[in-house]
């Protein structure tokens, strides 16, 4: 079974063609990365599958019940509380307001925030807060698949760590199915039960690596020691080192 299939997707802006037979599915309970150097086309496959914009070519299949989505920044509406925020799905839905509440708290207790946080104001919070937040917004309303579209480039890396802790230990226990995208090879080998790399100039997805275990079951040492072969030896992720070093110094 799968809760996302992306089938021969293309895409063109303004006549410039970004995604070529861009092919990938993913099933419950799987965190598939997607990785690629920055301008290859990856938040347009995100916004593409979740229904953002339309597709030039191809097909997308959505079996999932409700999706979610967390992207680099918070998005979190400045005016409203931290609560109202993490809240505002529910709303969306028509949940009574009697039945918001308890949901908005254990969402924002599961994100590693305090209830007393939830009376506060986004500008009030520090950027990994806003990122908890955002993060709870997207489980508050028991999401079957959740779009991640760099989440956590702008943390630090012990920050960074926790919030894939949480993503890895979330995913694990409610089997939501995940596309998460990242630049970050690190991340995805902590995160993924696959990472699928995308080609130059998105021109399809060039190859996927399966992890051989459960994401959360892999020692510092094992992740550290698989991203250095990765880099020597594994001709996939040849051009997302050599771009990202040169995109992102
Ligand atoms: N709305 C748009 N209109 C025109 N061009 C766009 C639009 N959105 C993206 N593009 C272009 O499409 C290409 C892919 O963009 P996209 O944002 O999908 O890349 P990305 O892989 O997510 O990059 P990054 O890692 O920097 O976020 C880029 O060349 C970008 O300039
Ligand atoms: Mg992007």
């Amino acid at each position: 079974m799968t809760l996302l299939t992306l089938h021969d997707i293309g895409h063109a802006f303004f006549g410039r063609t970004i995604l070529e037979g861009i092919d990938l599915a993913v099933g419950p309970g799987e965190i598939v990365s997607l990785l690629g150097p920055s301008g290859s086309g990856k938040s347009t496959i995100a916004h593409i599958a979740a229904g953002l914009i339309d597709q030039k070519e191809g097909r997308v299949a959505r079996c999932y019940q409700r999706h979610a989505m967390v992207f680099q920044e918070p998005r979190l509406m400045y005016w409203a509380t931290v609560g109202e925020n993490i809240g505002f799905p529910l709303r969306l839905m028509g949940t009574p307001r009697r039945h918001r509440a308890q949901r908005i708290e254990a969402a924002a207790i599961r994100a590693g925030l305090l209830p007393e946080d939830l009376e506060k104001f986004p500008v009030e919070l520090s950027g990994g807060m806003r990122q908890r937040a955002a993060i709870a917004r997207a489980l508050v309303n028991e999401p079957d698949f959740i779009y991640f579209d760099e989440p956590f480039s702008a943390l630090d890396v012990a920050l960074k760590r926790r919030m894939q802790d949480l993503v890895i230990a979330s995913s694990a226990g409610e089997r939501f199915g995940a596309l998460f995208i990242t630049h970050d090879i690190m991340e995805a080998i902590r995160i993924s039960h696959r990472i699928l790399v995308l080609a130059h100039d998105g021109q399809g997805i060039a190859g996927e690596r399966r992890m051989a275990d459960e994401p959360g079951k892999r020692s510092e040492e094992k992740s550290f020691a698989l991203r250095q072969a990765f880099l020597d030896r594994d001709p996939l992720f040849a051009h997302i080192h050599e771009i990202d070093e040169r995109a992102r110094p």
